[in-house]
């Protein structure tokens, strides 16, 4: 089962070559996706050599392989975690038998809706960050877009194996949606709001790659715990490869961070006059970024999420070494809810609010980054520090969505909200700004002037390395 196929048309370590159905549905979608690649993929660079890593085995040590590749070429591979031992369900009604290998049939929706959701952000994703090329700060940071890029294809792959494999004639229509949904269309938009914001400046990128791709991690993590075995071995493996990707967020937030207080004591609090990003902004940005990935996550209460959780389908963050009720048949979380005008604090069964426990586990994340750019801010002497936004603040689903909060998430009137705004969250002027200041840096090593360089290259190269040939 886990032997590697390095050679077929797809790589892959599914055995496809011993499914010919399978792999003859699936190289007929081949054409079909290199069609989305070419419109909706990175705008240029198509036939640059781009340094970059691609995902050849599942073994620890040496899953990727570093090379010059140019993108329409890159080796978009199926694979599986391996499972060497016979494992059972670790959470909800069915803890402790055997986990599946085929789709139990009455769980076949919620299954469908859950991968369908999972596979659509990724190709979002790419179409968002598409023309982001153009304006890259160096060829480091171009090369880093174009790998988050390719991956996201991959994990596109990923899950459309999943459909194609178990869900018949459904599973080859949803792939085919998957390809005909855009980002941001009004029409056919991406399924989830944050996939359909605009993200056409660096400063929103790195937000989106910390923040965004962050629910992302939580999301694969809690279906890596899945009943579903197929499902938990595939979200398994992305997750080594989206750690680069959070990386990528967290540390070019922190060295925009750097360079705007840099600026920002060199201009006398004026970082704009020399091109740089002022702090002000940099929160307007985490305001926005952080509380649109906050939606992610779902609903407060939730009778979906707690079927998911029931049924074996979605577990917890590290389901087995965090938790020693796995089951939580009863057992209550509180979740403060504005009723009356006024918020309270309500008492929720715990299964309805198993949303709000990956949500606690996301913002803790997200808090221990913040700590680590406060660190930075504080060595440069600038005296400001960052602050992530209440979970209740700008929020689209869920139960605060329909009141006006502020950033410390007191009730606010509507007026105040509107009249703050613009203060609050990324708005048209910074965004115009932002876009003003990021001409592509094309020298190796060379970084824009917005942002402090990294502090090491990419796979044990310099940083003058020349990781897109021009
Ligand atoms: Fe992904
Ligand atoms: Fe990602």
């Amino acid at each position: 089962m886990s032997t590697v196929d390095r050679n077929g048309k797809i790589p892959n370590n599914v055995d496809l070559a011993g499914d010919k159905r399978l792999q003859r549905a699936l190289e007929h979608w081949l054409p079909l996706y290199m069609e989305w690649w070419n419109d909706m993929g990175p705008a240029g660079f198509q036939t640059n050599d781009i340094y970059l890593r691609t995902a050849v085995s599942v073994e620890a040590g040496g899953w990727a392989n570093f090379d010059y590749v140019k993108m329409p070429d890159y080796r978009w591979g199926i694979f599986l975690t391996p499972n060497d031992s016979v494992n059972s369900i670790g959470f909800g009604d069915h803890y402790g038998k055997p986990t599946w290998q085929e789709i139990p049939g009455e769980y076949r929706g919620n299954l469908r809706r859950i991968i369908v959701t999972q596979a659509d952000t990724e190709p979002a994703s790419v179409e968002q960050q598409r023309f982001l090329g153009t304006i890259a700060p160096s060829l480091y940071d171009m090369r880093n877009l174009f790998q988050i890029n390719v991956e996201e294809g991959r994990h596109l792959w990923a899950m459309v194996y999943l459909l194609f494999r178990f869900f018949g004639k459904d599973g080859r229509d949803e792939a085919e949606e998957l390809l005909s949904r855009r980002s941001g269309d009004e029409d056919k938009p991406r399924i989830l709001n944050a996939f359909n914001e605009a993200c056409d400046h660096w400063l929103s990128f790195f937000c989106f790659t910390h923040f965004t791709d962050r629910d992302g991690k939580f999301q694969l993590a809690s279906l890596a715990e899945s009943g579903f075995e197929p499902l938990a071995r595939t979200c398994d493996f992305m997750l080594t490869e989206e750690a680069h990707h959070l990386f990528v967020g967290e540390t070019g937030l922190d060295r925009i961070i750097k360079r705007s207080a840099e600026l920002t004591m060199e201009t006398d609090g004026d970082p704009m006059s020399a091109g740089g990003i002022p702090l002000d902004m940099i929160q307007r940005a985490i305001n926005y970024w952080f509380t649109y990935s906050l939606d992610l996550f779902g609903g407060e209460i939730s009778s979906n999420a707690a079927n998911f959780f029931g049924e074996g389908l979605k577990g917890r963050f590290k389901e087995k070494s965090r938790y020693e009720d796995h089951v939580m048949k009863t057992g209550i979380k509180i979740v403060p809810q504005v009723i009356g005008g006024v918020l309270v604090e309500d008492e929720v069964p715990y299964r309805n609010a198993i949303n709000e426990v990956l949500r606690d586990e996301y913002i803790e994340d997200c808090k221990r980054a913040l700590r680590k750019w406060n660190r930075t801010l504080e060595k440069s002497g600038v005296g400001v520090e960052l602050s992530l936004p209440s979970r209740r603040f700008h929020r689209h689903q869920g139960i605060y969505a329909d009141y006006p909060f502020d950033p410390e998430g007191n009730l606010i009137t509507k007026e105040t909200l509107e009249a703050n705004t613009s203060r609050w969250l990324l708005n048209s002027a910074d965004n115009d700004f932002l876009v003003s200041i990021m001409n592509q840096v094309i020298e190796p090593g060379k970084m824009a002037n917005w942002i402090a360089p990294p502090s090491r290259g990419i796979n044990g190269q310099p940083l003058e390395f020349e990781y897109v040939r021009l």
